[in-house]
């Protein structure tokens, strides 16, 4: 037997197992309403699949500079202008293969093994999965259920009884809750990270897909920013995302992905740059969304699944199945087997609290919501 890595130890990203056994259940010939995994049913805006069509016929699509194809740099800062009135240089901009690329470039970068980083538990589990793999120490703090599960600048110090910290991180909207923190919370993260010395890491993948009010980049905060192409331009499988790193960070960063990717993929680049002229397509995409939250706004209570935290962005609603025992795994194989409804297990996103919890995954059209609780309906009784 080969000798594994302790770092390749990792736990399962476990809402990808169940993705799986609800896929292998529709192979089979079940009907299963998937409200599980976090990426939009629709696929890339037809303005990104024009221009990979087009760079597929008359281009060799070769490696493209590491740091990314100029025009996509340059397009994505103009975008910044456009969508948050920032000024943002475009040689800050470093295209990556999705968030998840980004994620192992800038810890890369920024963090060595035995750093401790702070970040909110409930959370995106890969972000405490990667920082483990990479030998740095997850400094995780319980959110607060008045902070709508999101981290606010005390949690820092918080953090710190354990150790000193070497970075912060956080999601706003954030994953599994779809909460966002506060302007001025998030100012106040950012001016502590400063006021340490410490990166703060911002990873803005649901920016766009807000319903009550816009999300603050912190991109003019001294932040390195990870965003995506992945849910807003609904672009998962293409497999583009980028990171905003302040100025001394670019050529670090740059030696790292010359060695581990040379480049994103060409065509996807090139389907982004397209992507970034499909404001109205997805902006409608975004309003068949609303629908649906309106409609688990609406219909959940009823259902004895209480939100847990204000659902105000991304594709997520974040419940309580307290009344129902406190094991959301047992309780999302169940609802899978017996309901045919695949939902995501809150224990995957935090270990202490998350047997309680259930992420709703709500990226589709509002009659497959409502046929998905009408099942959840009859099934809890
Ligand atoms: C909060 C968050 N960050 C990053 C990612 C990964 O995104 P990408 O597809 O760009 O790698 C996800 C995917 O679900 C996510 O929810």
């Amino acid at each position: 037997m080969t000798s594994l890595s302790r770092r390749s130890g990792i736990p399962s990203f476990l809402a990808m197992d169940i993705a799986r056994e609800a896929g292998a259940r529709q192979a089979a010939g079940d009907s299963i309403v998937r409200l599980d995994v976090g990426q939009p049913t629709f696929g890339a805006p037809q303005a990104a699949i024009d221009a990979a069509a087009r760079a597929m016929r008359a281009e060799t699509l070769g490696y493209t500079d590491a740091l990314g194809a100029a025009p996509l740099r340059r397009a994505i800062a103009a975008w910044y202008g456009r969508s948050h009135g920032v000024e943002v240089a475009p040689e800050r901009i470093i295209i990556t293969v999705g968030a998840s690329g980004a994620f192992q470039l800038a810890f890369l970068a920024l963090f060595d093994p035995g750093d401790r980083v702070a970040l909110v538990s409930p959370g995106y589990p890969p972000y405490r999965h990667i920082l483990t793999a990479l030998g740095v120490e997850p400094a995780l703090v319980a959110a607060r259920i008045e902070d709508g599960l999101q981290m606010r600048a005390s949690h820092l110090a918080e953090a710190e009884r354990g150790g000193p910290i070497a970075g912060a991180l956080i999601a706003s909207p954030g994953n599994p809750t779809g909460s966002m923190i506060p302007d001025a919370a998030l100012l106040e993260i950012a001016a502590a990270c400063r006021a340490r010395d410490i990166p703060l890491i911002s990873d803005e993948i649901y920016h766009g897909l807000t319903y009550e009010a816009p999300a603050r980049s912190l991109v003019d905060q001294g932040a390195i920013v990870i965003s995506s192409f992945s849910k807003y331009w609904a672009m998962t499988g293409w497999r583009i995302g980028w990171i905003v790193a302040p100025e001394p960070l670019v050529k670090p960063i740059e030696r790292l992905a010359q060695n581990l990717f040379i480049a994103a993929p060409a065509v996807a680049q090139t389907a982004a740059l397209g992507a970034l002229l499909a404001d109205e397509e997805c902006e409608a995409r975004r309003a068949v969304y609303a629908e649906s939250r309106a409609v688990l706004m609406r219909e959940l209570p009823g259902l004895g699944l209480p939100l847990v935290a204000p659902p105000d962005g991304g594709f997520y609603a974040f419940v309580d199945i307290g009344a129902r025992g406190d094991d959301s795994l047992a309780f999302c194989r169940r609802a899978l087997a017996e309901a045919g409804v695949a939902m995501s297990p809150g224990v995957d996103f935090c270990d202490a609290r998350g047997g309680r919890w259930v992420r709703i995954a709500y990226p589709q059209r509002a009659d497959v919501v409502i046929e998905g609780l009408e099942r959840l309906r009859r099934w809890l009784g």
